[in-house]
């Protein structure tokens, strides 16, 4: 481990987390009506799959959520691009579409391309096609919130004239550095859903979908797409996924890492931590480093091991994650690895 900082907080969650046997569903921390959901679909018998569609689909649904489906932030055109993806334990399939457009069910029709193709990713004009064969309604997906914050950050990155800071190059305005905390006045968000679930039944499976990074460069994909990076699941062993920066999650094969980990006998929070600690560890270019030298951004992991087991760890203190199982929903503070800057 990298001596810079040291593992603080939620050791109750991890305890907890670890304490659990059974059926469960496990989401990112938007995810409380998620797991909620989810967990009511799994107790009453339901595929573990379609109990955590049915689980995104409330925030795909929810205009108020700005990160996933319909009313998620737009890439730099003001176009809004959904990725998504699903993967199922049993049968070891995955499903996924990236830079889907117009159609606010990605985590549905991702689902679609896993029991109704033969493939494992569809893209763009691709996957739109295939949501129209498929009956999915065509509508534009930018909320009027959405649209608002789009045009004040248009009118504050045009502010920037060409002399703005922290660029590649003043032509090169796609390398604007991320943040953590206090940062531009509209800071980039990478929000997104995670849900994995267990069945009673010890099928396991998991869902990833986004809106992915707010002002994106079009065509920009991130991690919940790709399976092994925002997703991945092993039937008899967990599933796991991200939220957060996609490029780190790419770079680090996020999600099958922790399920790797986990098959090697570590914990769920432990195994999010391993990851997590080498994404720090590999952090290097200076763009993505604070003040202090630590990632400026953030990433989130959740782990769910086949015996019900669970837990959830971020690269800095203050991230939640939602549980759903026969106690009710509830929201437990992930393992935070570094402070806050501030903090
Ligand atoms: N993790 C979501 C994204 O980066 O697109």
């Amino acid at each position: 481990m990298n001596a810079r900082w040291s593992i603080s907080g939620a050791a109750s969650a991890r305890e907890l987390g670890l304490a659990h046997r059974g059926a469960c569903a496990i989401a990112s921390g938007n995810g409380l009506e998620v797991v909620r959901l989810a967990f009511a679909r799994l107790s009453a018998g339901e595929h573990p799959l379609d109990a955590c569609v049915a689980g995104v689909t409330l925030l795909e649904d929810d205009p108020d959520d700005v990160s996933v489906g319909y009313g998620g932030l737009p890439n730099a055109r003001g176009e809004v691009e959904l990725d998504a993806a699903v993967m199922d334990g049993p049968t070891h399939r995955a499903g996924g579409v990236a830079g889907l457009r117009e159609v606010r069910h990605a985590a549905s029709l991702a689902r679609d391309v896993l029991r109704h193709t033969d493939h494992a990713l569809l893209v763009g004009e691709g996957a739109l096609a295939f949501a129209l064969d498929r009956g999915y309604r065509r509508e534009s997906l930018l909320s009027p919130t959405a649209r608002t914050a789009y045009e004040t950050w248009r009118r504050e990155r045009d502010a920037l004239g060409r002399e703005p800071t922290g660029l590649l190059s003043d032509e090169d305005r796609w390398m604007l550095p991320d943040t953590h905390g206090a940062g531009p006045p509209i800071p980039h968000t990478h929000g997104t859903v995670h849900c994995g679930a267990l069945a009673l039944d010890e099928r396991q499976a998991a869902c990833t979908t986004t809106s992915g990074l707010s002002w994106k460069m079009p065509g920009r994909v991130g991690d919940s797409p790709i399976v092994g990076a925002g997703l991945y699941v092993e039937q008899g062993i967990g599933s796991a996924g991200g939220t957060g920066r996609g490029e780190a999650a790419l770079q680090s094969g996020a999600a099958h890492q922790v399920v790797r980990l986990m098959a090697h006998g570590l914990p769920p929070t432990d195994a999010c931590v391993a990851l997590l600690t080498h994404v720090i560890d590999q952090t290097r270019d200076p763009r993505l480093l604070d003040a202090r030298g630590l990632p400026a951004f953030n990433l989130t992991m959740y782990a769910l091991r086949a015996d019900g087991a669970f837990g959830s760890a971020a690269i800095y203190e203050g991230y939640f994650f939602a549980i759903g199982a026969e106690s009710g929903p509830c929201l437990l503070p992930s393992v935070g690895i570094l402070p806050r800057p501030g903090a």
